[in-house]
């Protein structure tokens, strides 16, 4: 497994980014993760690609958009443009999801698709083969500090089954409520990109939570701490 730590940025002092991302990196970031929400898919609003452009002038670590929005073929390919190396569109609004993940290949960044909580896997099945990961989420979208839906462990469990059956070896990326609490269960089902907001932005030293949660990932996906 190769674990990777992507704090997301939602929960970071807005009028501070820069010094949040150094101070993310400084404790084991290997992602940042920013949260892009357009006020029709999630209720709420938050940034567009001028942020992430500002962001990679200063982050030294890739950026992995979360693109919570209606009409991500509109808008990819100006993050793809402001910086991103990574960007996730959400099954939920795509009827043409094969036609969107090759055009976010063609871009040049990994094609994530996102999944929420009642949406089942098998709308999945046939993108399986195709996608360079699966973003899971383990609350509704929309609002960090929301609690983790422990329904989401299986859900993860039986992704890995289904990219496996897939010859992908595609990462799962876990997004909503992880902290010390859950990151162990979510990395034990197959779980390798954690984002965290709350768990790592909204405490007083940063770069020590960080550290922290990536090394009790760490410790879980290591043989001895894996359940599966
Ligand atoms: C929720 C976002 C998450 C959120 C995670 O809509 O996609 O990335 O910021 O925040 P926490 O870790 O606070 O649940
Ligand atoms: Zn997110």
């Amino acid at each position: 497994m190769n674990i990777r730590l992507a704090p997301s940025i939602l929960a970071a002092d807005f009028a501070a980014l820069g010094d949040a991302v150094a101070a993310a990196e400084q404790g084991g970031a290997d992602l940042i993760h920013v949260d892009v929400m357009d006020g029709h898919f999630v209720p709420n609003l938050t940034v567009g690609p001028l942020v992430v452009r500002s962001l990679k002038r200063v982050a030294r670590v890739p950026i992995d958009v979360h693109l919570m929005i209606t009409d991500p073929d509109r808008y990819a390919e100006a993050f793809a443009k402001a910086g991103a190396s990574m960007v996730s569109v959400h099954v939920e609004v795509l009827p043409h999801l094969n036609r969107t993940v090759a055009f976010l290949k063609e871009l040049g960044v990994k094609a994530g698709v996102a999944i929420n909580p009642a949406t089942p896997l098998a709308s999945l099945e046939e993108i399986a083969p195709d996608v360079d990961y699966v973003l899971v989420m383990s609350v509704n979208p929309g609002f960090g500090g929301q609690a983790f839906l422990p329904r989401t462990e299986s859900k993860i469990r039986s992704l890995r089954a289904m990219l496996d059956a897939a010859g992908n070896a595609a990462p799962i990326e876990v997004d909503g409520g992880i902290d010390l609490g859950t990151v162990g269960s979510v990395v034990g089902a197959g779980a390798e990109i954690l984002v965290a907001g709350s768990s790592i932005f909204h405490t007083p030293d940063i770069a020590a939570a960080a550290r922290a949660l990536r090394s009790a990932a760490e410790r879980a996906a290591t043989p001895a701490g894996r359940t599966r």
